[in-house]
């Protein structure tokens, strides 16, 4: 090789580990499962092609990693056909595809939606675009303090014309996890479809699609569900596979020879070549999260850490007091009467190498009502399926020393 082809040295990036506590699996987990990067390493050794487009034997194992993500993933949620599970690249991808997909189709443009104020940026950003490009007017249901929605309101939010209601079914900001099965009835009694981002629940509380009257789902396969980062989940219940047009189209490995539509929303959803690596590592996460054996662990320690923040007088808890499966994810949110978020982040990390989150979250309008618009947002310390003791207790010690702070 001459110089001018021979390869530059990537700019170097340290991979020395410094005494760390990850806790900010709220944003993507690490470390995965195990299962989730040995499957990523497996393909990448072993197969190595793309999906859905040779005949030879490895494109053909390819396929098959694809057919079995899909079936491990609707085994998870409850899905009645592994084809009503989409594979894509992150919870916002996944949450545009349906929102905007849905909204300009001719059944919803210009209906009425109600969402809730605990939604994250990416439902609420497509949203507005929704009002300003389809005409689509969308309201937001409000919640208590604690982050638990007014079921009320939305029960009486919804019009003759609303046709569609999103739920955020567990705040990344609160932690507070909303009832779907209370909401699924209120949705169904006025024939709405219910759209569901399960970015904070998937793998860490029981879903069913089926039995909960959840018509769309979406979420991260890189948090709960254990797969590498760039990976995400889209589930459309049958009877709305034909609403929800494409937002974008490419190569599908199907009907090469033609331009022309109409694209299934599959197609659509998954053109373009596949992140397999990333799929692979997703089976993995997800098959491991079917392994495991109901467990209260992760309950028990986000408790403990909802109790260390109760017991500092300085400090304030955002989200429900208590932490089961039904009230609360593995996220505490705290703020302080004498620092900033950022203050206290920058202090968790330096002192005792604990990782944690601070600021607004990516939810422009939650805050308002749970109090902490005007402390910046919160401190955010979250747990997953692989934190362990020594990470609760340095969570424990950091939080101590939060409160202990006289500046
Ligand atoms: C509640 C919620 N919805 C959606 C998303 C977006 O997911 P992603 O980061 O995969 O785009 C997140 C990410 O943090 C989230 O917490």
């Amino acid at each position: 090789m001459d110089e001018a082809t021979s390869p530059q040295p990537a700019e170097s990036i340290s991979l020395e580990n410094p005494v760390r506590f990850y806790l900010d699996h709220a944003a993507t987990s690490w470390p995965k499962p195990p299962g989730s990067l040995e499957a990523c390493i497996a393909y990448q050794n072993k197969i190595g092609s793309a999906s859905g487009r040779g005949v030879y034997q490895s494109a053909e194992r390819s396929n098959e990693l694809v057919r079995a993500a899909r079936t491990s993933i609707a085994k998870l949620i409850g899905a009645e056909d592994p084809l009503s599970v989409g594979l894509g690249a992150s919870g916002t991808h996944a949450l545009n595809a349906a929102i905007l997909g849905l909204l300009q189709s001719p059944e919803y443009r210009g209906s009425h939606v109600v969402a809730t104020v605990t939604e994250h940026n990416s439902v609420l950003r497509p949203l507005e675009l929704a009002r300003k490009s389809f005409g689509c007017n969308w309201e937001a249901v409000g919640c208590d303090e604690n982050g638990v929605l007014n079921l009320s309101q939305l029960e009486s939010m919804i019009r003759n014309d609303t046709r569609l209601v999103i739920i955020n079914h567990a705040s990344n900001v609160t932690g507070a996890i909303q009832s779907l099965d209370a909401i699924g009835r209120i949705v169904k009694k006025r024939k709405c479809t219910l759209m569901v981002d399960a970015a904070q629940t998937l793998g860490y509380v029981p879903i069913h699609v089926q039995d909960m009257g959840i018509d769309i789902l979406a979420a991260p396969g890189h948090k709960g569900a254990g797969g590498m980062l760039g990976t995400g989940i889209l589930y459309v219940s049958k009877n709305l596979a034909s609403s929800l047009l494409p937002l974008w189209i490419g190569g599908t490995g199907l009907n090469s020879d033609s331009i022309e539509g109409p694209f299934d929303w599959l197609s659509a959803f998954e053109s373009g070549n596949a992140n397999l690596p990333g799929i692979a590592s997703l089976r993995g996460g997800v098959d491991w999260v079917l392994s495991q054996p109901p467990s209260t662990r992760l309950n028990d320690w986000t408790q403990r850490l909802v109790e260390a923040v109760c017991s500092e007088p300085s400090l304030r808890l955002v989200g429900p007091a208590t932490c089961t499966t039904e009230s609360r994810v593995p996220v505490v949110s705290l703020v302080s009467s004498k620092m900033s978020c950022h203050e206290m982040a920058l202090l968790l990390d330096s002192a005792f190498g604990i990782e944690a989150r601070s600021g607004f979250h990516c939810a422009a309008l939650v805050h308002e009502s749970i109090g902490t618009k005007t402390t910046g947002g919160t401190l955010r310390l979250s747990l997953g399926h692989t934190s362990c003791e020594d990470d609760i207790v340095a969570a424990e010690m950091g939080i101590q020393m939060l409160g202990s702070m006289t500046l």
